[in-house]
């Protein structure tokens, strides 16, 4: 099997990591010092969020040179030694890659902003205004408002399907593409093992031009492609975008031994086309239906056997489906389910034994909570966007527009700052979480039981038993209605999960087998199965 479809990924915002120069940002010397922490809590492939020069005013995901590193997170050295101090590992490691837009700082749009016949003209999206002060026509972008910003440099708009620093490239033309591609070709060959890619769904917008039609919806839908009172019909997912993964896939297959690409995309029903009909297009996309899962009350096995099934049917083998629970911009899971360690555990259960690539936030695996941080004074520009909205209405509406919450320290330990910067008189650039004494690694290493522990003991266990890594996986029916069952089948074994997602205490005939692993030190099988609430079992 190639290596991809078996790898455990673990995600890393470099400037909430590990500050090793006690300038109260992350950096990459700081990872490199964790990468022992990483490997042996057992993942694989390392995500990195992105370390290019950037004005941060995006935290990097609006990238002003793509070949050379924020100075406050290292140089081009650091990156290198990196990548091979993660190779030394047998570890392997993606890079973020935005190909959607670059900052407006790039000098690609210094000069295509400067006059409309300047060579790098169109490789942005620029058109006249529809009238006076009024936009060429009325696309929103994902964050919400319009995604045309006005320049009176050349009296023309310019298109961002993100904030309206990030303006985006015009893929349309033959040289962006290139140069694209020329970027990605320049870390593969310094040994990158493969992309995350940016909002990839977005990267063609409509030639036409064609108006969005309009919606109810102002809140966006989970899948992001109806708010803001219009379906995003004509500036994301459109067809030339399905085709343009079977060209970055072909660009990923020059390489050996394998690399891999996998897509952020949203849209209902449409977007396991970016992974295409032969498997020929993006490895892997990030799906994000336990990212969406909120509270810890109403029917959670209905909705984990939902998840399973549909993943099951849509994305039957050869294709995956990718498990994870949390990332960069959305809420801490673990608030997000009101602090439910049964259900975390089991959440951390289901994503390293069923069928697909799971993917961990840093700071999940101890299960950081989010932070409670004010929207005014927020160092993400999307909360300066919605300064306005009250953070309690705001997550009524499931509506997440600070992401410093789901940012803040990597909780190492209870010395000062957590352990975040080796100077413990540094000002991490986001406050550390107040419960940082009861929620580090230091304590949690100490308790067998603990969250941290169940990762760790979980991601072994996947890499020693072939049946929890194959193309196999069965639900099991005739189970009580809060339990989730599943087999996993290998030549040389078979091995059965079961999660008790409900808060009352289960017991169950079922097969029987030695027990691999559980998440609570009361769950039994000697004849019956017999789970405590919230908990779950692997028996062989
Ligand atoms: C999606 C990224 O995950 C997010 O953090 C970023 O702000 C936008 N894309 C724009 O690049």
């Amino acid at each position: 099997m190639q290596w991809w479809k078996e790898t455990s990924i673990y995600q890393i915002y470099p400037r909430s990591f590990y500050d090793a120069n006690g300038d109260g940002i992350g950096d990459l010397p700081g990872i490199i010092e964790k990468l022992d922490y990483i490997k042996d809590l057992g993942f694989e492939t390392i995500w990195l969020s992105p370390h290019y020069a950037s004005p941060q005013r995006d935290f990097g995901y609006d990238i002003s040179d793509y070949f050379s590193v924020a100075p406050e997170y290292g140089d081009t050295e650091d990156a290198l030694q990196l990548i091979d101090e993660i190779h030394s590992r047998d570890m392997k490691i993606l890079f973020d890659m935005i190909l959607n837009h670059t900052s407006d700082q790039h000098p690609w749009f210094q000069e295509s902003r400067s006059s409309k016949d300047n060579p790098k003209r169109d490789w942005y999206i620029w058109r006249k205004g529809n009238g006076p002060g009024k936009p060429p026509n009325n696309w929103a972008c994902l964050p919400g408002g319009s995604g045309w910003k006005y320049d009176n440099t050349t009296d023309e708009w310019f298109f961002h399907n993100f904030l309206d620093f990030q303006p985006d490239l015009n893929f349309r033309n033959p040289e962006v593409k290139k140069a694209m591609f020329d970027t990605m070709r320049y870390w593969l060959d310094r040994g990158v093992d493969g992309f995350r890619l940016d909002i990839f769904h977005s990267i063609y917008k409509d030639d036409q031009f064609r108006d969005n039609p309009f919606s109810w919806k102002y809140v966006p839908t989970s899948d992001f492609d109806e708010g803001y009172f219009q379906k995003l019909e004509y500036n994301i997912n459109r067809p030339e975008s399905f085709a343009l993964a079977k060209e970055v896939r072909q660009v990923i297959d020059e390489y050996s031994p394998d690399r891999f690409v996998i897509g952020e995309v949203f849209g209902k029903d449409v977007v396991k086309k970016y992974l295409g009909e032969n498997q020929d297009g993006l490895n892997l996309i990030l799906q994000f239906d336990l990212i969406e899962l909120q509270g810890a009350d109403g029917n959670k096995a209905q909705e984990i056997r939902n998840i399973l099934q549909r993943y099951e049917s849509e994305y039957s083998p050869p294709f995956l489906p990718t498990y994870s629970v949390g990332n960069h911009d959305r809420r801490r899971y673990i608030s997000r389910i009101e602090n439910n360690q049964g259900l975390a555990r089991l959440l951390a259960l289901l994503q390293y034994t069923a069928r697909g690539v799971p993917i961990t936030y840093y700071g999940d695996e101890i299960g950081i909570p989010d932070g409670d941080l004010p929207h005014i004074g927020a160092k993400d520009a999307t909360a300066h966007k919605y300064w306005w909205l009250p953070p309690a209405l705001a997550r009524s509406l499931h509506l997440y527009v600070n992401r410093d919450g789901c940012r803040t320290p990597m909780q190492w330990d209870s010395s000062p700052n957590a352990g975040f910067s080796k100077t413990s008189s540094a000002r991490p650039w986001l406050p550390v979480h107040p419960d940082f004494e009861i929620c580090n690694v230091e304590k949690a290493n100490k308790d067998p039981y603990s969250l941290l522990n169940i990762h760790r003991n979980l991601l072994h266990l996947r890499k020693a038993h072939d049946s929890l890594r194959s193309e196999n996986l069965q639900i099991l029916e005739g189970l009580p209605e809060s339990v989730v069952g599943y087999s996993r089948k290998s030549e040389s074994e078979d091995t059965n999960i079961y999660m008790n997602l409900g808060p009352e205490p289960v017991k169950f005939h079922h097969a029987s087998g030695k027990i691999l692993f559980r998440t609570d030190p009361a769950c039994t099988a000697d004849g019956a199965i017999e789970l405590p609430a919230w908990s779950g079992i692997v028996l062989q």
